[in-house]
């Protein structure tokens, strides 16, 4: 019989605050994302809100999605902000050149994205245009969405119908800079961010803005150091970084179809963000010990070829267990190097890669990542309980993972969270879990696990996976004892 997995649960008064905007997501003018997804138009027979599905909304709403990022990614930097307000019927079009070369009505505009996050009670991130922009388009536009008035931009954005300005805190400054933003270099990109970044006036004198610069690409290295040494910190809040998990870049194979082998090297790929989150934090340290600017991943999830007879250009996937996979350890991972990284956004909400809502015409589906972040979501805004383990080994031909992942958190009324997450295609694990003398009366939790690791939840059979109530939850003497089935996520909660 193998032996237990021994977790040691710790209370550290150093620890960080979990924050729950790791928890976002990211909402891009791609494929089905915007139109004919999150957005189906007043006249549209699905039952909305200004236009916004109402099923999403309450999906979104159960999620406590903390923040959303719009309108891109690559899309954002061609996105001219005057074109997506004023009466909707005499919005020019524009074509989307990064996704498909679909003709596009600018129907859905910076109105109704700013007032869907009020219906959604999430921050918007707005990923500002940069790579085709000019600083004046730039803070016209910081100027219409957060001046009070008597300003030309105020004024115009009063009698496109909003008296008051928005509370718009989160700015990405650009977009992929080292590519789709403008392929440059980390040290032009670095000038040009703190050309744009002066200009941008927090109008609203609330708590200040956060201004996004565009990261790096996985392990570009450089890219973060030139950013951290070149760009003075009273002009800076974030640094992004964007890493997807997949089989290999140029064969990226069926997000359902998919054999043990394309399983084994899409979870190296989301296990390596533990190294590069590792790294990228030691460069900021050195050039801002005091923890002042975030890192931000505000581009994550899984990332493979799109489901048969779709447009190749609007990265329409399925969503199966081994998505699951990916949320379940991304985010432990996350939570915990939550010191540095305080911002994160799965890629992307609705229809398009590792969405959380998958929609065809009236139809809605939840898939399991949905479910993983729902169950997730305790940890929010919670204070990390470190944890130390030495993990089992997943073994597939002759290399080998970490079978268990884990993080917990505290909250402010005293509820212990730890999230687990095993990997392993074949193997089950009992963990046991040391918390010492943390006052616990009792633990409940939820598991998400399902037959096959290619399951996933279809139009017809929606509901083929969720969480169900963990049944065998031990607490003895402060030791908590679950099983880990294979490729399952738990969330385990104790008051
Ligand atoms: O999320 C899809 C694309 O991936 C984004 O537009 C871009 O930023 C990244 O390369």
């Amino acid at each position: 019989a193998q032996e237990p997995v021994q977790v040691t649960v710790t209370e550290d008064a150093e620890a960080p605050i979990i924050s729950k905007h790791i928890y976002g997501h990211f909402s891009e003018h791609l494929g089905r994302c915007i139109y004919g997804g999150l957005y189906v138009g007043e006249e549209s027979m699905v039952p909305n809100t200004a236009g916004v599905r109402n099923d999403i909304i309450e999906a979104l709403k159960e999620l406590k999605i903390p923040n959303l990022r719009w309108p891109g990614g690559c899309f954002a930097d061609t996105y001219h902000w005057k074109d997506g307000v004023g009466p909707k019927d005499e919005r020019p079009t524009m074509v989307n050149r990064w996704w498909g070369g679909v003709t596009e009505d600018n129907s859905f505009g910076t109105h109704d994205f700013l007032n869907l996050c009020e219906t959604l009670n999430a921050e918007p991130y707005l990923a500002a245009n940069v790579g085709s922009s000019t600083v004046k388009e730039f803070t016209e536009y910081v100027e219409y969405v957060l001046h009070q008035g008597g300003s030309p931009m105020a004024e115009w954005r009063k009698e496109n119908g909003r008296e008051n300005p928005w509370d718009v805190k989160y700015w990405g400054v650009g977009n992929e800079m080292w590519g789709c933003g403008g392929n440059m270099t980390a040290e032009h990109y670095a000038d040009i961010y703190r050309q744009y970044a002066t200009f941008m006036t927090d109008w609203t004198n609330s708590d200040g803005l956060f201004r996004i610069a565009s990261g790096a690409n996985v392990d570009d290295y450089h890219w973060t150091e030139v950013l951290m040494r070149d760009i003075p910190k009273h002009l800076i809040e974030g640094v992004a970084l964007h890493s997807y998990s997949f089989v290999e870049w140029n064969e990226k194979g069926s997000s359902i179809d998919y054999s043990e082998e394309q399983y084994f090297s899409t979870m190296k790929t989301a296990l390596k963000m533990d190294t590069l989150v590792t790294k990228h934090s030691a460069i900021m340290d050195k050039y801002d010990p005091n923890n002042t600017i975030a890192l931000v991943v505000d581009e994550w999830g899984g990332w493979y070829d799109v489901m048969e007879g779709t447009n190749p250009g609007f990265l329409y996937q399925q969503n199966t267990m081994r998505d699951a996979m990916i949320a379940g350890t991304s985010l432990n991972i996350f939570n915990n190097h939550a010191r540095r990284v305080k911002m994160a956004n799965l890629a992307q909400t609705v229809n398009v890669l590792q969405a959380v809502v998958l929609t065809e015409d009236e139809k809605m589906l939840l898939t399991p990542t949905y479910h993983v972040m729902k169950m997730y979501n305790v940890h929010q805004d919670a204070k990390l309980l470190p944890v130390d383990f030495d993990s089992p080994t997943y073994k597939f031909e002759g290399e080998e993972l970490p079978a268990i992942s884990i993080s917990a958190s505290k909250t402010d009324a005293g509820q212990v969270n730890v999230s687990m997450v095993n990997i392993d295609a074949h193997k089950s694990h009992t963990v046991e879990i040391n918390l010492g003398d943390m006052d616990i009366k009792d633990f409940s939790g939820t598991i998400l696990s399902s037959e096959d690791l290619q399951d996933h939840n279809t139009f017809d059979q929606p509901e083929k996976i969720t969480p169900k109530e963990l049944k065998k939850v031990k607490f003895r003497k402060g030791i908590l004892e679950v099983e880990v089935p294979p490729f399952s996520v738990l969330v385990v909660t104790g008051k």
